[in-house]
């Protein structure tokens, strides 16, 4: 099939990289030029495992294309995917106007019958705005649909979860449109939902707000653990054995990030509210994340008292691991926590320094774990990234001033670090002393 992506940034680099791989030919449009000849050059926008790969081969085998021309695109696909932005205003609402402007240049360009896929995150309704704003705009009386298929990939496992999807979720306006998405996805082989368009659209924030819920549930139940005595890791283990329940999304840690959870869940807020819904519940989610930072402060105060001159090491900077991803990034908050109460930081992440200099340009940038330990009075990890398991914990120790370790991500075994001779402090597991 002919494709066209609107947008080549996580969803649509993905989704057309997927898709060419699928043996579609897919023609990729975006505004950034310096950003296709990159793409072209094999330089990828964002670091995700297996996508450069998969690029470069559809690029050399011609079914991906990379042009800033939207009409070309436009005139030559049946089916048009927008993956445009959707970020948040400064009152949670989404701003559209990327939308907008895919959907005003969609119309200039029409030239024959298409199906226009709305696959960036938007809010209910954005169906009917797409569809009223090509109406207003097409230069020629030609027919077109609408689609809401809404994309529930994972930064960090991107190509994975596109492949292998648990659902595919296409809300089509009618029957011969469903069936034309249908037939694109046919080869993925992987259960698939025909709905309404406003519900495909609710599906995604839906889902998103629920998976944000199930966390922020698990640090409510963390910090009410580290008050009675429990280990959370043991209570949430003991809750997902329940298949009703579930046991993913459910590690407490110090708060979910990203680009993606915290904005939509503002955003369903906003919905609702302008819907004439107060959503309590999900104020909630937002509140409980927004206390863990301040919880694992309280925490640090206590183990390593006054901050001033003190040298905090951070492992991990990006927003969850095998991204370079730092938006939203709780270690970015904690960072400027600690900033502000005069410690001294050291950081090190595998892939996100580059970008987090940009925010943060004072801190010291490691070039590893172990630089990150000398005459540090504390570790904190925020970043749960695979290579920070094995690490030579003795060695660590050893080059501390004091050896006190922060597990802002549950990542670590207490009884393995007090072993060693560390002080060990897990969201909702408490302090474990040295033995
Ligand atoms: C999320 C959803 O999981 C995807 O299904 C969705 O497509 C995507 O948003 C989107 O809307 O585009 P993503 O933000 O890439 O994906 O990452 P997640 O793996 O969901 O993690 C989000 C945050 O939650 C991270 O900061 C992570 O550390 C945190 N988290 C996750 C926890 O604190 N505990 C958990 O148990 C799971």
């Amino acid at each position: 099939m002919n494709i066209c992506v609107l947008g080549v940034g996580y969803v649509g680099l993905t989704t057309a990289a997927v898709f060419a791989d699928l043996g579609n030919e897919v023609i990729c449009i975006d505004i950034d030029e310096v950003k296709l000849e990159n793409l072209k050059q094999g330089i990828m926008p964002i670091y995700e495992p297996g996508l450069k790969e998969i690029v470069l081969r559809n690029i050399a085998e011609e079914r991906l294309l990379f042009t800033t021309d939207t009409a070309k695109g436009v005139a030559n696909s049946e089916v048009i995917f927008i993956c445009v932005g959707t970020p948040p205003k400064e009152s949670g609402e989404t701003d559209l106007s990327q939308i907008e402007s895919a959907a005003k240049n969609i119309a200039k360009s029409l030239n024959s019958y298409k199906i226009i896929v709305n696959k960036s995150t938007v809010p209910v309704g954005t169906g009917d705005f797409v569809r009223r704003t090509i109406e207003e705009h097409r230069e020629a009386e030609v027919n077109f649909d609408v689609v809401s298929n809404p994309e529930f990939l994972r930064e960090g496992s991107a190509i994975q979860d596109t492949f292998e999807p648990d659902r595919v979720v296409i809300g089509a306006p009618n029957k011969k449109v469903a069936l034309k998405l249908l037939e694109l996805y046919a080869a993925l082989e992987r259960p698939m939902l025909i709905t309404d368009v406003y519900s495909a659209e609710m599906i995604k924030y839906a889902s998103n707000s629920f998976l944000a819920m199930k966390i922020s549930f698990a640090n409510a139940i963390a910090q009410l653990c580290e008050g009675v005595g429990a280990d959370v890791t043991v209570v949430t283990k003991g809750m997902g054995a329940d298949q009703r329940i579930g046991k993913q999304f459910l590690n407490a840690g110090i708060g979910f990030g990203g680009s993606c959870f915290p904005k939509d869940v503002e955003s369903l807020i906003h919905t609702s509210g302008s819907f004439g819904y107060d959503f309590k519940m999900l104020k909630e989610v937002m509140a409980v994340n927004r206390s863990m930072v301040p919880h694992i402060m309280t925490r640090i105060d206590e183990l390593v008292g006054d901050l001033n001159g003190k040298i905090i090491g951070i492992l991990g900077l990006a927003f969850k691991p095998n991204t370079d991803d730092i938006r939203e990034s709780k270690a970015i908050d904690l960072i400027k926590e600690l900033l502000d109460k005069g410690a001294t930081i050291k950081a090190y992440d595998p892939q996100a320094m580059e970008l987090t200099q940009e925010v943060l340009p004072t801190i010291e940038y490691c070039s590893s774990p172990y630089e990150v330990a000398e005459h540090a009075d504390a570790i904190v990890l925020a970043t749960e990234w695979r290579e920070f398991k094995a690490l030579n914990m003795e060695r660590i120790r050893n080059s501390m001033k004091t050896p006190i370790m922060l597990d802002g991500r549950n990542f670590y075994n207490p009884d393995d670090k007090t072993r060693l001779g560390f002080t060990y402090y897990g969201v909702g597991r408490g302090v474990f002393k040295p033995q």
